[in-house]
């Protein structure tokens, strides 16, 4: 069989790192992107191959489209290199930041930022990259539990990960004729870096989320990695255009 390669943005930490190592585990190499933290970036590429799989790292800011030509060539040589392809399987949308400030308080430069990297970016990114993507491959977007249950903060944050949902309901009526499917995996508040690691290190924060989770805690890293490697397996290849939450029961 085909060695199946994923493309992952934002793969040097959190929830992209996780899914990358857990894709390894299942015999899946990857190219992933990092925005600024190359080292990072290279110590996952060993952990990698220590789980006897294979990862390249890209730099890559997806939050500025003009990039995204130069940066499907780079994906092109790659993959001839590394791998002896000119496609790779699944795309992981996964790069992104948060902010959290009250409509009232939020500044249209911040707007913009959020639009360009949780929107925009993963829109011209995956038109840039949909020749690379093999017929028969998965596309995997990432929302939030926060488009289903309103917190006060995240609404432009959260509006562009409800406009994600929609375009995943669209790649997956354009995408059907190549048999690429396209879904969306909505986290719950995880225990990462994400909005300076406020679920992980605000005790308060972190009991509040608890203490509003069916399971009774937050989510960690393996939580998502372990979900998205499950919803890019074979088995799951008749879903399509799902938005599928793995929160813990958050806000039920
Ligand atoms: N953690 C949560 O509670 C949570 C919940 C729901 C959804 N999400 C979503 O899950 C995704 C991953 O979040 P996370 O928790 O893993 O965050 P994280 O730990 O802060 O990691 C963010 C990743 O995205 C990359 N990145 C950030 N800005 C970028 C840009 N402009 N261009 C390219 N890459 C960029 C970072 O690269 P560098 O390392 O180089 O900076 C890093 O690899 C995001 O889409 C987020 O909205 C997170």
């Amino acid at each position: 069989m085909t060695q199946r390669i994923a493309l992952v943005t934002g793969g040097s930490r959190g929830l992209g790192k996780n899914a990358v190592l857990k894709l390894a585990e299942r015999g899946i190499d990857s190219l992933f992107t990092f925005r600024s933290r190359e080292e990072e970036a290279r110590a996952v590429v060993r952990e990698v191959e220590q789980r006897g799989a294979r990862a390249v790292a890209l730099a890559l800011d997806v939050a500025d489209s003009r990039s995204f030509a130069g940066f499907a060539q780079q994906v092109t040589e790659q993959l001839r290199q590394v791998w002896q392809r000119d496609s790779f399987d699944y795309l992981l949308n996964n790069a992104g930041t948060g902010l959290h400030a009250a409509i009232e308080q939020t500044r249209e430069e911040d707007f913009d930022a959020l639009f360009n990297l949780h929107l925009k970016g993963p829109f011209f990114l995956t038109q840039a990259l949909l020749a690379l993507i093999a017929d028969g491959g998965r596309i995997l977007n990432v929302s939030s539990g926060l488009t289903r249950f309103a917190l006060p903060g995240y609404a432009a944050y959260a509006s562009m990960k409800g406009a994600m949902e929609v375009l995943t309901h669209y790649l997956a009526k354009e995408l059907g004729e190549r048999r690429i499917t396209a879904n969306i995996i909505a986290p719950g508040a995880i225990a990462t870096d994400f909005g300076g690691g406020a679920v992980r290190d605000n005790a308060q924060l972190n009991q509040f989320v608890a203490a509003q989770t069916a399971l009774g805690r937050v989510g960690e890293p393996d939580d998502i990695g372990d979900a998205i490697a499950a919803l890019l397996s074979d088995e799951l290849g008749w879903m399509n255009a799902q938005r599928v939450e793995v929160s813990g029961g958050m806000f039920l």
